[in-house]
């Protein structure tokens, strides 16, 4: 099928700053990315072998990048999936709207940051997974 949500969920290669003394990233809002960047969470001591994410959201945008170490993100816009094996602190995975993801696989010192296009708020969540892909139908059928 042509044009899936999916298709919009891309790695973004940042720029990077190669120097003997350390390599630099930055990302700028609107100019990298496609959002104003609102908020910044990151998951960290992850123990080996647990899942994180396991939902979807109505309007948040989101840019992941593996800070340390590295992990899988599963993403599903409802109807087809894709996993995305995150390693490179100058990689960002993009994940728009009404898209279910899991992230999992998370290496020994893996650190995963986000930068999200709004604050936190649970409304916004889908955290029931067939009521994610209702709504998707719907908004397929209307
Ligand atoms: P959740 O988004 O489910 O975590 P993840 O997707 O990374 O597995 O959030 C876990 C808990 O943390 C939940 O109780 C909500 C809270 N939380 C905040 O208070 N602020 C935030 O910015 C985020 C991302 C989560």
């Amino acid at each position: 099928m042509e044009n899936r949500v999916i298709d919009k969920c891309n790695i973004v290669d940042l720029p990077k700053i190669t120097d003997p003394r350390g390599n630099l990233t930055f990302i700028e809002g609107q100019n990298h990315i496609p959002f104003d960047i609102r908020r910044v969470y990151y998951l960290y001591d992850v123990p080996g072998g647990a899942e994180r994410g396991g939902h979807g959201h109505k309007e948040l945008h989101q840019l992941i990048i593996a800070m340390s170490g590295s992990f899988d993100i599963h993403l599903d816009d409802g109807i087809e999936k894709k996993t995305i094996h995150m390693n490179r602190s100058h990689y960002g995975l993009y994940v728009c709207p009404m898209i279910w993801r899991e992230i999992d696989n998370f290496s020994s010192g893996a650190v995963c940051m986000v930068l999200a296009s709004d604050y936190y708020d649970e409304a916004d969540y889908y955290r029931d997974y067939s009521q994610f892909v209702g709504d998707v139908r719907k908004g397929i059928v209307e």
